[in-house]
């Protein structure tokens, strides 16, 4: 039997995909990138802004002709905008055999079996807790790959006022530290060298379970062999602790990244979105990871045009943007959620101003972000090698590019044949020092140092103290 899943929305969503077509596997599903091969079709949802939303019926939409043709095909809704809409589904949209909430995963096989049994349709939103339940599953090496997600807690208890995802993931719950790393460790065994961490505010993990604190668990998860690179995604600025931000300098695996979301620039408006920290709090946290971790690579998160958001205010994002200097940022024009109480603010602002702002915001981060990607020209880089690349017209000849990141998460290609690479070729998980040549809009171009080797994965811990001493001379 075939399972084709279409995944919308964050990362977490993108993991919750990767654990059910793992749980799937065991009853006898095996994944195809061809949905017109598929005898169950999940859809995997999200509800951040209207637009995600939209997709998802009109997503739907195209596949009732393919249900017409193969009724015994099964189609599954799951995610935020089933969580959210819950059986309101199946009256608009009849052909749905399956409505699974964020925290049915551990029940997904047995509501499938009901539904295969013709006791169809299902819906399943309860939040009741599934985190102490089954064990992640670890995927084979062949369909490991080099860089993974993996959720640490589910849910959010920090209510911005403009938000759905404390509505639809629940209360804020982290997975035991012990299943973290022993979920790290099968990954590491198939092959992993990254895991980036993932949760909706990292900095209270284990906080109401009273299991250690985020930096002691990215600590025990520095120690685990063959893991070579740790991100964590997403840090709320009011409860970023120097703890952690001192961990930047005293673990070598912890990338020099961090996305710290601000939102907006101006006081009222923080206050207003409920974010609980003022611009000047922000800007000192700023501040204080810059000077434990110089150079680190720093994006955010921009709304514009919360309700009641003024021009001056909007003004203050653009003059935050200035002053902090991103790396680069996701910026989206505020959305109407039902559930959250900003739907009933007052003072909306008109479609066509948020429009405008959103182009002056983009327009501003694309010089900041071509002005930090060229400022990493002539530095050396060391790149996590993940894939071939896409050979360039102008490189013709030259041999295939290879692609990989940096420690700040920027994309750099490099041809290693011709320009003076010595000894074995890069493979994905190798580690290749890159001098770094040219800046694009998205991504660096580099040659590999001379006589450099790539970095077999066995001597991959190596390899990243010798980065952190670079970037710390
Ligand atoms: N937990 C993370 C954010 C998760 S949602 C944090 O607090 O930073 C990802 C981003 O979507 C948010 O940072 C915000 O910028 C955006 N977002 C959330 N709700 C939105 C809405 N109603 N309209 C527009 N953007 C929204
Ligand atoms: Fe949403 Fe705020 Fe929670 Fe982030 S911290 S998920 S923006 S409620
Ligand atoms: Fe979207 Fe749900 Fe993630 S609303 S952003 S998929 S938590």
């Amino acid at each position: 039997m075939n399972l084709y899943i279409h995944t919308i929305g964050c990362q977490m969503n993108v993991y919750d995909s990767e654990q059910i077509a793992l749980r799937l596997q065991a009853m006898g599903y095996q994944q195809t990138d061809r949905q017109g091969n598929a005898d169950l079709i999940l859809l995997n949802t999200c509800a951040i802004r209207d637009k995600a939303e939209q997709k998802v019926f009109s997503y739907l939409g195209r596949l009732a002709e393919l249900k017409a043709q193969k009724p015994s095909l099964i189609i599954g809704v799951g995610g935020c905008v089933a969580q959210q809409e819950g059986r309101k589904i199946l009256s608009r949209v009849p052909f749905v055999d399956l409505v699974f909430g964020t925290r049915s995963l551990d029940r997904l096989p047995a509501l499938i079996h009901t539904v295969q049994a013709g006791k169809g349709p299902v819906v399943d939103v309860d939040m009741t807790d599934t985190l102490g339940g089954l064990a992640a599953a670890i995927p084979e090496s062949a369909q490991a790959g080099i860089c993974r997600f993996v959720t640490v807690m589910r849910g959010c208890d920090n209510y911005c006022n403009y938000c759905v995802v404390p509505y639809v993931r629940g209360a804020e719950t982290s997975r035991a530290p012990q299943t973290i790393i022993d979920e790290i460790q099968g990954l590491a065994n198939a092959g992993v060298r990254e895991v980036t961490l993932l949760g909706q505010n990292v900095n209270s993990y284990g906080k109401k379970e009273g299991f250690c604190d985020f930096a002691e668990l990215l600590e025990r998860v520095s120690h685990i062999d063959g893991i070579c690179r740790i991100r964590f995604t997403t840090s709320h600025p009011k409860d970023l602790s120097d703890r952690l931000i001192t961990t930047f300098a005293d673990l070598e695996k912890l990338c020099h990244h961090i996305h710290l979301p601000v939102q907006a620039g101006s006081d009222t408006v923080l206050r207003r979105m409920n974010r609980k920290y003022t611009r000047d709090a922000y800007l000192e946290r700023i501040r204080r990871i810059r000077a434990a971790c110089p150079g680190i690579a720093v994006t955010s998160d921009f709304i514009v045009g919360f309700p009641g958001e003024t021009d001056d205010d909007f003004q203050q994002t653009l003059d935050l943007i200035r002053t902090v200097g991103y790396d680069g940022l996701f910026a989206f024009k505020y959305s109407d959620r039902p559930l959250a109480p900003a739907a009933k603010f007052p003072e909306k602002v008109s479609e066509a101003v948020k429009k405008d702002r959103l182009g002056q915001l983009l327009a501003l981060q694309e010089k900041n972000t071509f002005r930090r990607n060229g400022d990493l020209v002539g530095t050396v880089q060391t790149v996590l090698v993940e894939r071939r690349g896409r050979r360039l017209p102008a490189l013709e000849g030259e041999g295939d590019p290879w692609t990989g990141r940096t420690s700040g998460n920027k994309v750099v290609n490099f041809i290693w044949d011709v320009r003076g690479g010595a000894g074995t070729e890069p493979a994905p998980g190798r580690l290749v020092d890159v001098t770094i040549q040219r800046a694009l809009a998205h991504s660096l171009w580099g040659m590999p140092v001379t006589g450099t080797e790539s970095t077999a994965p066995g001597e991959v811990d190596a390899a990243c103290g010798s980065f952190a001493q670079k970037m710390a001379g």
